[in-house]
């Protein structure tokens, strides 16, 4: 990974008190929520450094795969956080503090890179929110989702809801929060919750085959397509047809210079 202070990347120290562990080869980026021993639950400093890393990513990085160690991809936020009165700030403080949290999960949906999520077991919370975050998820069949925030009196706050309601509509979105009620793997795919469903000894090889198959595309092509996909929620249809000219316009542009030159 090289000298972390240099590259603004977390040091061994800084990833640990996190509870990550960072893995960089080349085009693909693997950041592992590694606290198995408390189910991989996550504190500030998680989302912080995760925010920190996606600030930090060398430029050749195009894949980024989130996975969790052990049992559990995460059961959220670490519940020992709500026993200590000063771990969150008072009165109006409250939404730039959130608003630094949240940066740790925008990142993963940069047009320069595609996010893949790896999920098995308990996924709750901010665990399920940080797979919403991510661009694919690859799921194991031992896949438990829940939005537990509402069970809690607060609400899912980490990016996840618009991500949910978008890929499972309004009135189930509401329907999973309110109950709080766990998705298993078979409903989760059916819900659209999950891109591809594998085995829990197939997920590492589901997700490489997915690596591979995502690297073998065009670069500038797959960061242009993004972030016309992106786009197209938000615009009409003839605001969506002008994008798609202004990006294969810049594609024409690249092709017909690197053929010159
Ligand atoms: N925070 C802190 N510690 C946790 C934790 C959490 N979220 N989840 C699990 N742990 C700890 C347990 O206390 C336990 O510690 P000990 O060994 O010291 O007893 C250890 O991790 C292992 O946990 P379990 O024995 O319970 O493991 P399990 O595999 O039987 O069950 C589980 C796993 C279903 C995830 C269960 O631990 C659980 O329900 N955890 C709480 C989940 C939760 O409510 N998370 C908060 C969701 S809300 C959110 O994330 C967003 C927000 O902003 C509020």
């Amino acid at each position: 990974m090289g000298d972390a202070a240099a590259t603004g990347l977390p040091d061994a120290e800084a990833l640990a008190q996190a509870g990550l562990a960072l893995d960089i080869d080349g085009a693909v980026a693997t950041v592992t929520l590694d606290r198995p021993e408390r189910r991989n639950a996550m504190t500030f400093a998680t989302w912080r450094t995760l925010a920190r890393i996606g600030g930090n990513l060398p430029a050749g990085v195009r894949v980024v795969v989130l996975r969790g160690a052990g049992p559990s991809f995460s059961a959220g936020i670490d519940l020992s956080m709500f026993a200590d009165p000063g771990a969150f700030p008072a009165g109006d403080d409250l939404d730039g503090f959130i608003a630094g949290l949240q940066e740790g999960y925008t990142w993963l949906r940069r047009p320069e890179i595609v996010s893949i999520a790896a999920v098995h077991g308990h996924t709750i919370g901010a665990g399920f929110q940080l797979a919403l975050a991510c661009d694919i998820r690859v799921a194991a069949d031992d896949v438990k989702f829940c939005m537990k925030e509402p069970a809690l009196g607060l609400v899912p706050d980490l990016t996840g809801t618009k991500p949910l309601v978008e890929a499972v509509g309004l009135n189930r979105a509401l329907e999973l929060c309110l109950t709080a009620r766990t998705v298993l793997a078979d409903e989760a795919a059916r819900l659209g919750l999950v891109e591809i469903s594998t085995t829990r000894d197939g997920l590492d090889a589901a997700v490489a085959g997915l690596v591979e198959r995502l690297l073998a595309v065009n670069a500038e092509a797959a960061v242009a397509t993004k972030r016309l996909l992106l786009e197209a929620p938000g615009n009409s249809l003839a605001e969506q047809c002008a994008a798609e000219r202004r990006e294969q316009a810049g594609r024409l542009k690249a092709m017909a210079a690197a053929f010159q030159g």
